[in-house]
């Protein structure tokens, strides 16, 4: 008898139920309830939250919006993309110290950067250097006392180390990397090994994805989905601490 490969649950779904809208972007999710669910949002993320998001309408990023070159204005997408939502944050907040995991083409660490306090800084990861993707929005200028690059892996426990102090320190993280069902439980178990100093207040990318439901629904921490205010992928703000 020929050998035959069994297909996963989730290949079967893939390939025989289509998702009858005509977005130009579309990825299988699930709901669920919230009576059980872990992590329920306090007094101080309820009402941050709604600042966050009322504030985020009047956020000009048009400078930004400007550097890129050709296709859709992402930046200026919202609700529906995070970015207006992200400076929002960093506006209200006014954090000394952001860590950003997934610096990519640059847009979020601008926006973000665009908003911080004088003495603020953003130190944005990424496995690879910034200059390594051509369409980028960043120039060689935009590194300064306010924003850096590191390009270690915080995936690794070693290079967590090397930042802990940083990373003690940090207000604001934003995991913002692969989501491959891997990374995000890495980060999260490196994270849990810290002691933050501060409140810090996580923000994570992309949490009504399939392979980020599981983390998001278990997270057992104050959390907030503002999806309708951020990324139409999620977005998601924990009381770390
Ligand atoms: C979705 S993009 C980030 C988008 C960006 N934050 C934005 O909103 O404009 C994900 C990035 O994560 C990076 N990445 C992958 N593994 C990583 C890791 N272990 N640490 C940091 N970044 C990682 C990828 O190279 C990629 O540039």
């Amino acid at each position: 008898m020929p050998w035959k490969k069994s297909k996963s649950i989730r290949e079967v779904i893939e390939n025989n139920l289509d998702i009858p809208t005509n977005a130009e972007d579309k990825r299988y999710s699930a709901l669920f309830s919230m009576n059980g669910q872990p992590g329920k949002p306090g007094e101080w993320l309820l009402s941050s939250g709604l600042s966050f998001a009322k504030d985020a309408l009047s956020i000009d990023l048009s400078d930004i919006a400007s550097r890129v070159k050709g296709g859709v204005n992402y930046l200026d997408i919202y609700p529906g993309e995070h970015y207006k939502l992200l400076a929002s944050i960093i506006k209200n907040i006014q954090p000394a110290i952001v860590v950003e995991v997934g610096t990519h083409l640059g847009y979020s660490a601008l926006c973000m950067k665009k908003f911080m306090p004088d003495n603020g800084r953003i130190i944005t990861f990424d496995v690879i250097p910034w200059n390594g993707f051509e369409d980028t929005i960043l120039a060689e200028t935009d590194f300064d006392a306010k924003l850096e690059q590191c390009t270690d892996d915080l995936t690794k426990w070693e290079d967590v180390v090397k930042h802990r102090n940083m990373l003690e320190n940090a207000d604001v993280v934003f995991l913002d990397a692969l989501k491959d069902g891997k990374q995000e439980y890495l980060f999260l178990e490196n994270f849990s090994k810290l002691s933050f100093k501060k409140k810090c207040l996580f923000i994570f990318d992309d949490i009504r994805l399939w392979n980020m439901l599981d983390i998001w629904y278990n997270l057992d921490k104050p959390k907030l989905d503002m999806t309708s205010f951020g990324h139409w992928s999620g977005t998601g703000l924990v009381e770390w601490n």
